[in-house]
């Protein structure tokens, strides 16, 4: 007899089998039945399956419980696994017993339905095809990451999501009442990073972000997951190098573990298997004449956006890196260029494909005087900083990290056309919900 916990095969390995009696557990993907024989595609997590109950060959009431269960019931499926060319992996299963689990109610997804309902259903939308694949793929660029920081040494730290330091953007910090007090949802676990490599050296967080822009892009999340290394006695040469070895290890180990589910998105292998050291290095002051020579009205001073991304990386193959920006379109915490005192000595990684900014890093003002110069220089409260300044008034060394968006990365890697599928429940400019 099947009941809730009959040890169960998952999806991927029945297909591999033939003539073997099985038990799979899962949701009903889609339906039909004619003349007493009821085809039900089953999904697991690792896949799809067509399982065929005939009527005549199983218990009445198992039978009829199998016909009324609905798109996504619950079921667990005892029966014979047999090859047949016709079926979508090869084999299908002749059900003898079935259990449904959880019948339901009708479940409110059909076809075609338009983004934004399947926005409002997103928490039902996670079992799409499309989404179980998305998100594995998630999973494993996380995967990949902390393996590669944890292959070089790096330890792992915490930093608060309330703070009063704002890091980057000023403006776009989203205020919390905290006890009577002002607090901020972190923007970027950065200066608590920096805190941290005068004891460990080689850090990284891994975290939610918070953004309050006003950007209605399609790579623009309102949270979202940044992962930022730090590093003791770093320069930003040594910085980028860095970065594009951990970009390629990604991509790679990606490429070379997980075709199927690239295939999926319509991603080849071998275009993941590119992404190589070195990248290509662009100035921020070549990156404008490239610009202008493409027809760009961008002078040298402007910020760059979603266009100039696309135009600057048209073509390439891999990502590229734009160093020496002007630093009054920069974080104050960054270092001016000794070779030239407009820019600062940071860099922006920039994905293939009009993907975007995937990583952003620099080099960190370390000298006391220096830093205090620059924050007054950007108009900052230095009240909320007082244990940042701290930091370069005992012992104090050169260093440097980045930063990277996850769900950036995800979007380039499957060549996604917005990051909201990147995330499981996107927070977006109109949306708070699911
Ligand atoms: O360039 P950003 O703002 O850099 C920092 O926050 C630094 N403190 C990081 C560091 O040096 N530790 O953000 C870093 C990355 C970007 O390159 C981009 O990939 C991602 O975070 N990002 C976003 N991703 C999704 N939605 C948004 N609104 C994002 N803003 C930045
Ligand atoms: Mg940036």
């Amino acid at each position: 007899m099947l009941d809730l916990y009959t040890r169960a095969a998952p999806i991927s390995e029945v297909l591999g089998s033939s003539g073997k009696a099985v038990v799979v557990k899962g949701w009903i993907h889609r339906k039909r039945s004619s003349g007493g024989k009821l085809f039900a595609v089953v999904r697991d997590r690792t896949g799809l399956i067509q399982c065929v109950a005939d009527k005549g060959k199983m218990d009445a009431q198992q039978w009829d419980a199998l016909d009324k269960a609905y798109l996504e019931s619950s079921i667990v499926l005892r029966g014979t696994a047999r090859k047949d060319d016709r079926a979508p992996g090869g084999v299908e299963i002749d059900v003898s017993e079935a259990l449904v689990v959880h019948s339901g109610e009708q479940f409110p997804i059909t076809e075609y339905q338009s983004p934004e309902f399947l926005l409002d259903v997103r928490h039902l939308w996670l079992r799409s095809q499309r989404m179980i694949k998305a998100m594995q793929a998630r999973s494993y660029v996380f995967r990949y990451a902390r393996k590669f920081l944890d292959k070089n040494g790096f330890f792992e730290i915490t930093a608060p999501l309330l703070t009063r330091a704002g890091g980057e953007t000023g403006a776009n910090l989203f205020e919390v009442d905290y006890f009577g007090q002002k607090a901020f949802l972190t923007e970027s676990s950065q200066l608590y990073a920096e805190a941290m490599i005068y004891s460990l050296e080689k850090v990284y967080s891994f975290a939610p972000t918070f953004r309050a822009e006003k950007s209605r892009t399609t790579k623009h999340l309102i949270e979202f997951w940044m992962l930022e290394p730090e590093m003791a006695y770093f320069n930003n040469a040594q910085n980028m190098k860095f970065q594009e070895k951990f970009v390629s290890y990604i991509a790679t180990s990606f490429a070379k573990e997980h075709e199927d589910l690239l295939g999926h998105f319509g991603v080849s292998k071998d275009s993941l298997l590119k992404i190589r050291p070195p990248f290509k290095r662009l100035s921020y002051e070549k990156a404008i004449d490239l610009l202008q020579q493409k027809g760009s009205g961008k002078k040298w001073g402007d910020d760059l956006g979603v266009e100039e991304e696309r135009l600057l990386t048209e073509g390439e193959e891999k990502p590229i890196f734009v160093h020496s920006w002007p630093k009054e379109i920069k974080a104050f915490y960054m270092p001016v260029n000794p070779k030239d005192d407009r820019t600062v000595l940071c860099a922006d990684m920039l994905a293939p494909n009009g993907h975007s900014e995937i990583v952003g890093g620099s080099e960190r003002i370390w000298r006391l005087d220096e830093l205090l110069a620059r924050m007054k220089e950007s108009g900052l409260n230095l009240d909320n900083y007082k244990w940042y300044i701290d930091l370069r008034r005992y012992g104090s060394v050169p260093h440097a990290g980045f930063g990277m968006g996850v769900e950036r990365v995800v979007k380039w890697l499957l060549n996604l056309d917005h990051i909201r599928d990147a995330i499981p429940f996107p927070r977006l400019i109109n949306r708070v919900e699911p």
